[in-house]
């Protein structure tokens, strides 16, 4: 299998469903409609999507059935990336080689897109498609945890704390804190949202949920990296920027090298936890890799 094409197939998938599912760009009132759109398909690994249906397969679940909820999840992401690249949080003006939301559209719009999106997400969560999918015990569970997720015991969390640790010198465990919080707690949700719709029993789930933990982590670890030393138009954001803003990073922390063993050994961990399910679970190791050896 190549992770390449894999990935590829996925994302085509996701992006034609949540075309299907965004209300058009000329519906009234078509700025917020248009600034929904903008960043949502101006590219984007899908990574998390993709994390929820290859982990649904490698279960037995269904794709095509998962893919909404795995929409979801893009739509929370994206929200969270224009939220977060507002003057008041990071102040960035470019995302996904685009001009960010706020710069195109104003803020207001901005934050009200950011709103519309995340609302968005549970809508689709718990749409007609979904009810018939699954049974609702199941669901309600799912969409229980990527509530917690999305809020201020997961993804709000981390970016309260990264926003407040800007000049600060923080400790390890707090560092750990935004990063497990602000950017691996969705990558884990997203693991498990597969598994679960996928009909994985107690012992899968607690072996995904350690992979979702490792690659979640070493996901910002790397994206810290990338920051420093990642290219601009390789990411389509600006490097340097945790500097500039005394950002709380690993590499600031920790060194750059220590940073990359620490990715590595979460890598690891991650491929260890897939061991019980063989060679079924050769994307989900692949994936792990591409975590770190990724570029953007
Ligand atoms: C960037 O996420 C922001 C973080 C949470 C680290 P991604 O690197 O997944 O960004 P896209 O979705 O590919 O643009
Ligand atoms: C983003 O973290 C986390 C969320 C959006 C929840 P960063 O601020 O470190 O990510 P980039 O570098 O802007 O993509
Ligand atoms: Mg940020
Ligand atoms: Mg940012």
């Amino acid at each position: 299998m190549n992770l390449n094409v894999y990935l590829q197939e996925k994302k085509d998938l996701v992006d034609a469903a949540l075309d299907r599912y965004l209300p058009p760009a000329e519906k009234f009132p078509r700025s917020v409609h248009q600034a929904m759109r903008h960043i949502l398909f101006a590219g984007g690994k899908r990574l998390r999507p993709v994390l929820a249906l290859s982990a649904g397969e490698l279960v037995g679940g269904n794709t095509r059935n998962i893919l909404p909820c795995a929409c979801a999840l893009e739509l929370i992401h994206t929200y969270s990336l224009i939220h977060d690249d507002l003057p008041a949080m990071d102040n960035d003006d470019y995302r996904r080689g685009m001009l960010t939301t706020h710069k195109q559209f104003g803020e207001a719009t901005a934050v009200l897109a950011g709103d519309a999106l995340l609302t968005e997400a549970f809508r689709l969560l718990s749409c007609e498609e979904v009810k018939e999918k699954f049974p609702a015990g199941v669901l309600i569970e799912v969409i229980n945890e990527v509530a917690f997720t999305a809020g201020s015991g997961g993804m709000i969390g981390g970016q309260v704390v990264d926003i407040e640790s800007e000049g600060k010198e923080i400790d390890p465990p707090l560092l750990e804190y935004i990063h497990t919080h602000k950017t691996g707690a969705l990558i884990l949700t997203s693991v498990r949202m597969g598994a679960k719709l996928g009909g994985a029993n107690a012992m899968e789930i607690g072996a995904l949920t350690r992979y979702g933990e490792s690659i979640g982590l070493a996901f910002q670890i790397v994206d810290d990296l990338l920051n420093v030393e990642g290219d601009r138009e390789e990411m389509g954001k600006s490097p340097g920027t945790d500097a500039v803003q005394s950002k709380a990073t690993y590499p600031h922390l920790l060194g750059v090298s220590e940073s990359k063993r620490r990715a590595e050994d979460l890598v690891a961990s991650a491929h260890k936890a897939l061991e019980p399910f063989g060679s079924k679970a050769d994307v989900l190791k692949e994936i792990a890799t591409f975590v770190i050896s990724r570029r953007y």
